[in-house]
């Protein structure tokens, strides 16, 4: 369905907006056309303008992740500071939050949306980058391929310190936070494996683990761990209590639960 494209439909002289195709808290997503490169795009158009303090380093940091290239990762191709936005290759499918939506997945499909993503991750946290806001909206499912991909790594840090939110804006959702994030300690790559952990859950039962008002979902992962469902294969059972372990230490690396969930991998996601 087409709706309505900005004032501007050419972004930055070069992308041709078309379909708008998807909006977030702090952005609107289009289908795009890049001439350049003779492809179609994802273009992300944040939602006010950038003021100038600092969107420099921000601007920095986000190009620093157009290098980041894996088959499970959703690539950045640009960034522009006069109009915020950013360029990603175009994924065609749906996201894991709208699959998730029409009912939950069996134990070989979660397996391995799971895997496929520990891989995304465990390519980021190589070259010490940690996504921060792993959730079902950032995961995105390739209709062609069957693959999934995880995207907007690296954002959360940067829009964290930036004016381009809007100040009542809430970043991301606190159903997915590790527990020494709403504790406020360090944020390591364990934050990551930890929020796959829940998002994983999540896909097996159909419900979130954690629901309820930002205040409500954040403090009741520090009084209770994530009920892991019965009647799963043992090894990812513990596979997923270990990586929803309270102490980021007893977590399993990203790129160890990509090795282990891909163990029981399926042909396809539907
Ligand atoms: N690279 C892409 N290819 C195809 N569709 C995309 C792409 N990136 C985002 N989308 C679509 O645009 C929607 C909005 O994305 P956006 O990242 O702005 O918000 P979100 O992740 O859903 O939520 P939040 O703003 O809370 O992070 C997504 O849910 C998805 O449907
Ligand atoms: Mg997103």
């Amino acid at each position: 369905m087409r709706s309505p494209v900005p004032e501007t439909d050419v972004i930055a002289g070069r992308y041709i907006l078309a379909t708008h195709i998807g909006i977030g808290s702090t952005a609107t997503v289009y289908r795009a056309w890049d001439p350049h490169e003779d492809r179609a795009v994802a273009v992300k158009l944040f939602l006010d303008r950038c003021d100038t303090g600092g969107v420099d380093r921000q601007c920095r940091e986000l190009r620093a992740m157009a290098h980041l290239d894996h088959r499970n990762l959703v690539r950045l191709l640009g960034v522009d500071r006069g109009r915020p936005f950013l360029v990603c290759e175009l994924v065609e499918g749906e996201t894991l939050a709208a699959r998730l939506a029409r009912g939950a997945l069996s134990a070989a499909q979660v397996a391995g949306i799971g895997a496929d993503i520990a891989s995304g991750l465990a390519h980021l946290h190589a070259r010490g980058v940690v996504h921060r806001d792993v959730k079902p909206a950032n995961i995105l499912l390739c209709a062609e391929t069957g693959r999934a991909r995880l995207t907007d790594f690296g954002i959360a840090r940067v829009l964290a310190h930036s004016v381009l939110t809007r100040t009542d804006a809430v970043l991301g959702t606190a159903a997915y936070l590790a527990p020494e994030q709403v504790a406020g300690e360090a944020v390591t790559p364990a934050a990551d494996v930890y929020a796959l952990g829940l998002v994983l859950i999540e896909a097996l039962t159909g419900e979130r683990e954690y629901p309820g008002t930002t205040v409500e979902s954040a403090v009741a992962r520090l009084h209770r761990s994530p009920r892991v469902p019965d009647g799963l294969p043992v090894r990812l059972r513990r596979m997923l209590s270990g990586m929803t372990s309270r102490q980021p230490g007893g977590r399993a690396t990203a790129a160890g639960s990509a090795d282990r969930l891909g163990a029981h991998r399926p042909g396809t996601h539907r």
